[in-house]
């Protein structure tokens, strides 16, 4: 029986269809996921007209199967809220989420709320770590984000650091685009460099010795396409394993070191990552190990729930809705939205 607040979630920001019903601030009564990875793969990145047609298509049958799956059988009186991410992401995709959330909530009479992806990508953590509490460190690295964020309180963000280029997730998909193995690139690059030698090629670890905390992936991402061309000019067979693993290792290089220094800034020893990088392997690793030589906490959502998901969007708008923020229908996509 649903008896608290429940939360209509709604993410298409980017090339996922989510949908999500939570109650209160943790219980997740049904969540799915409809991914366009297949229709986009062919073209080696995420076409933005092919998805914002497929989101279209995919969100009523996906919002059916939602209410079937929690049982919700009368929305007007079984949800009290709808959460729709507004930004950022593409202007097309996020247009189906948002016209969508706006049509529920005129039709049933429901509140809306607005949400910030990157808040969501956020709250991934909040709804898989019932003990974390503010005030943490949320590093979200995605396919368009790098950022270390200080987390004073729910609504109360302090950027601490970010990419000057590309973004970590980027640079995995930029390279794995260049040597033909796939897209999404992260997961497949992950996935052949527990295989490999990371020590094996001497890739650059960006801006590891500046006192700031700042990325740029753009120069790692050049290097490895570089070393690849250059030996295939000289006719050396490169092993793609031993590439991906020293690719990895310098793209979690770079991440460790950077929050080790926001660690050391803040003194905040909480530390929480969030987006789609965060499913990496060793990423997931190696922090989970610096955490425990330095006596820090790590939170680490599942790796389903860093990739892109309705769930953090719903438990991103019932906390600012509690904080007593709401849209009402005026509320439009807004692609570049900052919350810091
Ligand atoms: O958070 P997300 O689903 O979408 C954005 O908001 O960008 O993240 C997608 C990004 C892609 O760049 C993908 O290659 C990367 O996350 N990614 C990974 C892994 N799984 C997904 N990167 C490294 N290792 C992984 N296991
Ligand atoms: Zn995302």
């Amino acid at each position: 029986m649903i008896d608290k607040f429940v939360t209509l979630g709604i993410e298409t920001s980017c090339d996922d269809t989510g949908i999500a019903i939570l109650n209160g601030q943790y219980d997740i009564l049904s969540s799915k996921l409809s991914s366009q990875i297949s229709s986009h793969s062919q073209y080696g990145g995420v076409v933005p007209e092919l998805a914002s047609r497929m989101h279209q298509e995919a969100i009523l049958p996906l919002l059916k199967d939602v209410f079937t799956e929690a049982s919700i059988t009368k929305p007007s009186k079984d949800i009290n809220l709808i959460a729709v991410t507004a930004g950022p992401g593409l202007m097309g995709s996020l247009l189906v989420g948002v016209m969508t959330a706006k049509a529920l909530s005129q039709g049933w009479g429901i509140p809306l709320i607005g949400v910030n992806h990157l808040e969501g990508h956020l709250f991934a953590n909040i709804v898989a770590n019932r003990d974390l509490v503010t005030p943490f460190i949320s590093v979200i690295v995605s396919g368009g984000h790098t950022e270390i964020v200080l987390v004073k309180n729910f609504g109360n963000y302090e950027l601490l650091g970010s990419t000057r280029d590309d973004a970590a997730g980027e640079a995995y998909d930029k390279v794995s685009k260049f040597l033909q193995l796939g897209y999404p690139g992260g997961p497949i690059i992950d996935k052949l460099a527990q295989a490999g030698n990371p020590d094996l090629f001497d890739l650059p670890m960006p801006l590891s010795k500046t006192p700031d905390i700042e990325f740029s992936f753009s120069g790692l991402k050049t290097a490895t396409i570089t070393l690849i061309q250059k030996a295939e000019k000289v006719g050396d067979k490169i092993n793609i394993n031993d590439l991906c693993a020293s690719f990895q290792k310098a793209v979690t290089g770079s991440l460790i070191c950077k929050i080790s220094l926001a660690v050391k800034k803040t003194g905040v020893k909480k530390v929480a990552l969030s987006g789609g990088v965060a499913a990496n392997s060793g990423l997931r690793i190696e922090l989970s190990k610096l955490a425990e030589a330095n006596n820090w906490q790590v939170y680490l959502p599942p790796k389903g729930m860093c990739t892109d998901n309705a769930e953090m969007i719903a438990a991103a708008g019932y906390n600012a809705h509690k904080r007593g923020i709401s849209s009402d229908l005026s509320l439009s996509p807004s692609p570049s939205w900052p919350i810091w």
